[in-house]
């Protein structure tokens, strides 16, 4: 099998352009600004989360953002002097693949104890926590993984406030504690752990299971008792605090300069594109290409919502034709993949080289990006599905300076702030499309004609998911135009045409999925439709494949 990362090079962004159903019509004019008060530097509460290279550290963060309370995931080793700026007000621990008697473990910095602020580690955090401050651990009898019932020991500590006595929790660990550093107490306990929490007066505090998995129901609790009683926070990380300091800082940044941002349509390059326009208005040029790979109405709905109703400077280029030569006879999805990166680039420096001086590029990368590029940890799942995303190779050439409002955010987070930027939840909420679009969804050569045909059965599809109102609880949902033609019957003809797969399937991150059991009922009525209403269609086809082994994409 091929390395997934090889075959992705960057195009033009998570264009994701298909579904801009409705916001012509959801937007009239220009929409108002929320009510938008900047939070005193002095609010600002950041809880840090250092990371020892467990799996679900980038949960802890989200469900620590989800408490509505900022938090950075940092690598084990980052100094102080790093950390300081952040204002923190506690820390959490994560898990990780080590065992403190490992040699070259990692372990907490000086600082994590010595500025008294509160600490919650978990699994291996817990056992760092133990190791460092004079208790015992020990490999576990048996690896303890799965649910467990955690029994609490106590009614009176904040980090479990509301909790019923007992609850159903998540393990993962091998090491457990065999004796408590001094001035800690057991908190709870499970069948095969007798110390699955433990705490001291001064609030440090160890948890053996994983509360932020969706397996420890109970969880969140955890998390909001532990930011709001143990640490403090007032939960003052909301859209419209981001959007008041996002805007502040892109204006002092940007000053008098000029700003290009290559609009995909996706929601990451909208909201971008929106905050920027609201920091410097016209000083910001969007440049939307159309490479002619785009779902229907794309490109009509994308010049709707930016230049008609939220009066964007865009600079709309049809290379369409460009596009397409480069195609011609192109059958290596690699091959495809690389040339629509490479002309996308040319076409977006020809345009850009027309704006005269240009200082800043814009671009909507996120915050896991930026933790993925960062992490100390080489153990870390991968988010290779957005390093492809992104116009990379752009800012090199072109010596610009980049400006990223989103590289703190996580994807629920962007969405967020594209409502409260006033954007259509059609479009904030918008299925993930693939940069090369429908060139990859087309097996073999990509034509014109082919393209009609793939537009047309897409565009169903999705009309069904829509009406079905299974769009936003899907990933993606799109048809794929196989190379495969076969034999039919219409009418009394004898038929002989192309064969359409319909995709759905769910995720959460796109490197693993499971295709969907879509109901049948909406499967027959998208048969129906795609093979009376699409030409050369006479058969239709749903992929029951998950990834792995299958990629979401057919190329
Ligand atoms: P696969 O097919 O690798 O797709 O399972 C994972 C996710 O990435 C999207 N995808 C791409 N996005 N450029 C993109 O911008 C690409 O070349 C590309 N290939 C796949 C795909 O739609 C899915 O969400």
């Amino acid at each position: 099998m091929k390395d997934e990362q090889s075959h992705r090079v960057p195009t033009s962004d998570d264009i994701e352009v298909s579904t801009y159903l409705g916001i012509a019509k959801e937007l009239h004019g220009e929409q108002s600004a929320p009510e938008l008060k900047p939070l005193p530097p002095e609010e600002r509460e950041t809880i840090v989360v250092i990371d020892f290279g467990s799996q679900y550290s980038m949960l802890i963060a989200r469900r620590i953002r989800e408490c509505h309370v900022y938090c950075e995931l940092v690598p084990w080793d980052t100094p102080w002097q790093k950390i300081a700026p952040l204002n923190p007000r506690g820390f959490v621990l994560s898990g990780g693949p080590a065992s403190v008697y490992n040699p070259g473990a990692p372990v907490a910095l000086s600082y994590v104890y010595d500025k008294h602020l509160p600490v919650m580690g978990i699994c291996y955090g817990m056992q760092v926590i133990t190791h460092q401050l004079g208790g015992q651990i020990t490999p576990g009898e048996k690896h303890e993984y799965g649910h467990a019932m955690l029994y609490l020991n106590t009614e009176d500590c904040p980090l479990f406030a509301g909790l019923p006595p007992s609850f159903s929790v998540w393990m993962s660990h091998g090491d457990q504690i065999l004796n408590l550093p001094k001035n800690f107490k057991t908190l709870a306990y499970t069948d095969n752990t007798p110390v699955a929490a433990m705490g001291s007066d001064d609030g440090v505090f160890g948890l053996q299971f994983h509360p932020e998995v969706i397996h420890t129901p109970m969880g969140k609790t955890i998390f909001q008792n532990f930011v709001y009683k143990v640490c403090g926070c007032q939960g003052n990380w909301t859209s419209a605090n981001f959007i008041t300091e996002s805007i502040e800082k892109i204006k002092k940044q940007v000053g008098d300069g000029k700003v290009i941002c290559a609009l995909s349509g996706g929601v990451d390059s909208a909201v971008t594109a929106t905050l920027i326009h609201r920091a410097i208005g016209n000083n910001l040029t969007c440049i939307f290409i159309n490479n002619g790979l785009l779902r229907r109405q794309e490109p009509e709905r994308v010049l709707n919502t930016f230049l008609r109703n939220l009066k964007m400077n865009v600079t709309y280029v049809d290379a369409s034709e460009r596009f397409l030569e480069r195609l011609k006879g192109v059958t290596d999805p690699e091959v495809k993949r690389h040339m629509i990166g490479e002309e996308f680039i040319k076409v977006f420096e020809e345009e850009a080289a027309k704006l005269g001086k240009v200082n800043f590029l814009a671009q909507g990368t996120l915050y896991p990006d930026v933790i993925e590029s960062s992490s100390a940890s080489e153990t870390k799942a991968s988010a290779t599905i957005k390093s492809h995303h992104n116009v990379g190779g752009l800012p090199a050439k072109m010596k610009l300076i980049l400006i990223e409002p989103l590289r703190y955010l996580f994807k629920d987070e962007v969405r967020e702030v594209g409502m409260a930027l006033g954007l259509p939840e059609d479009m904030t909420w918008r299925q993930p499309f693939p940069g090369p679009g429908l060139a990859i969804r087309i097996i073999g050569e990509v034509t014109k004609e082919k393209l009609e045909t793939l537009r047309a059965a897409d565009w169903i599809v999705m009309n069904e998911v829509k009406k079905a109102k299974l769009y936003r609880q899907l990933w993606q949902s799109f048809a794929v135009l196989t190379g495969i033609k076969s034999v039919g019957v219409t009418g009394d003809y004898r038929s002989y045409g192309y064969t359409i797969a319909i995709r759905a399937i769910n995720s959460d991150d796109a490197m693993t999925a499971e295709w969907t059991r879509l109901p049948y009922d909406l499967l027959a009525r998208i048969s129906d439709r795609i093979v009376n209403e699409v030409p050369d269609v006479n058969r239709v086809v749903y992929d029951i494949t998950s990834k792995p082994p299958a990629t979401i994409e057919w190329e």
